[in-house]
């Protein structure tokens, strides 16, 4: 087969073949452990080809980017032991499935012929550790590809080399879609602003412990991190039940309590005309349509119509859903029932924020003439929110004294 071997490394043109004629240092084998650390801190290595030993030797492939003198010098002035760089005929890796790698590669692979050496290793500290992936599309953070050196990089691209980075770094971490979360709005409707960087579209569908969501991640958010939180929930028996949700979303907690917890009726409440969409196709897709009735507005008007039917009301929005405290107490049946209260709590300050709680929460029973034994049997801690914050649930039990 031709291939087209250039002054230093290996031609683009080999990348997909697998075999490849290439630059490698070579070292005695007892050396190689410590000269292929040298190397991998310093970002010399490419990893799309496998080392080879050479009789007594080890051979490391070099990434293209390095000019041999460059590179020679280096090893010499650190290193104790004699190392050699030579063209060699190297066999393609078996490159790891690990979505940190290849995205570490890919990355690699688009500065190669754009950066200069010394500023790779900024570029590199500032790819991203963490995403979420629905469906086919991977949700980068807010900050991902977002530094300095990032932007200016990202920005001198035509608008089509742009795209083609973003599907690869769509496709190195094993979806077909990507975007790019922005800050929750800190409106009631708490609006995703997610900005879909590869794809045409931003529906995603998927299969959460056996019930199935959709929506349109650019328009509404969702919290995977509360993935416990949903399991949990579902765990709950709720046969029979009324259930009140106040901050139905997309169904995060509406679906798992009607088709896991097998609640009678989920009053689902919502103001989010984008989530709204979500949930009446999630309602179907779970053949869900008579169990949850979805009320479209603002919780101070539909929560009044609901006073005095619940035996189970859920109040899963953060900060704080104290807003609808009050509201849920006269929600609930005469008899007394359940509260789930969602919350952003100072790590310090946990129990005394449940003590308050029950506090306010008999007052208002009082206020409303209910006369409640009000307990709080159980706290869960979901997630760490922020440094020193954590999101808990305060599941509350309202009786008759
Ligand atoms: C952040 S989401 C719920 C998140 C979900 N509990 C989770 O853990 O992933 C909160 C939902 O409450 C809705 N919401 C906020 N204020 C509301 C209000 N006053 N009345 C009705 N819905 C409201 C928002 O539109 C949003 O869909």
């Amino acid at each position: 087969m031709f291939k087209v071997v250039t002054l230093y490394g290996h031609d683009m043109a080999d990348r997909y073949d697998h075999t490849t004629f290439g630059l490698a240092a070579l070292c005695e084998v007892e050396n190689g452990e410590i000269l292929h650390k040298f190397l991998d801190k310093n970002e010399l290595i490419d990893s799309s080809w496998r080392p080879k030993r050479i009789e007594s030797r080890l051979a490391i492939p070099l990434l293209v980017r390095h000019e041999p003198k460059r590179v020679q010098d280096l090893i010499d002035s650190s290193l104790e032991f004699n190392v050699e760089l030579q063209h060699i005929e190297f066999e393609k890796a078996e490159l790891s499935n690990n979505p940190h790698q290849q995205l570490h590669r890919t990355v690699s692979r688009w500065l190669e012929f754009e950066v200069d050496d010394v500023e790779i290793p900024q570029f590199m500290s500032k790819i991203p550790r963490k995403w979420e992936r629905f469906d086919d599309l991977i949700v980068l953070q807010q900050h991902a590809f977002s530094s300095t050196e990032w932007n200016i990089f990202l920005q001198n691209k035509e608008t089509d080399t742009r795209r083609d980075f973003w599907r690869d770094i769509a496709h190195s971490l094993g979806g077909k879609r990507l975007a790019r979360q922005h800050p929750i709005a800190p409106d009631k409707l708490r609006s995703s602003q997610t900005e879909l960087l590869y794809g045409d579209s931003g529906w995603v569908e998927f299969l959460d412990h056996g019930v199935r969501f959709g929506f349109d991640a650019t328009q509404v958010m969702f919290s995977s991190g509360n993935v416990t939180e949903r399991r949990r929930i579902g765990f709950i028996p709720m046969n029979d039940e009324v259930v009140i949700d106040a901050y139905a979303g997309v169904g995060y907690y509406s679906l798992h309590m009607a088709k896991r917890s097998l609640a009678k009726v989920v009053h689902a409440c919502e103001l989010n005309p984008n989530s709204i969409k979500g949930l009446k196709w999630a309602r179907e897709a779970n053949n869900l349509e008579e169990s949850i009735v979805i009320h479209e507005g603002d919780n101070n008007e539909t929560l009044p119509k609901l006073y005095g039917i619940a035996d189970r009301c859920h109040l899963g929005l953060l900060p704080s859903s104290e807003p609808v405290w009050e509201h849920a107490i006269q929600c609930l049946k005469i008899a007394g029932g359940w509260l789930h209260i969602h919350m952003n709590v100072d790590d310090s300050n946990i129990d005394a924020w449940r003590d308050e709680t029950l506090v306010k929460l008999r007052k208002f029973a009082k206020k409303h003439n209910r006369n409640w034994k009000i307990e709080s049997p159980h706290l869960e801690s979901v997630k760490s929110y922020s440094p020193h914050v954590r999101h808990i649930v305060l599941d509350v039990h309202c009786c008759e004294n």
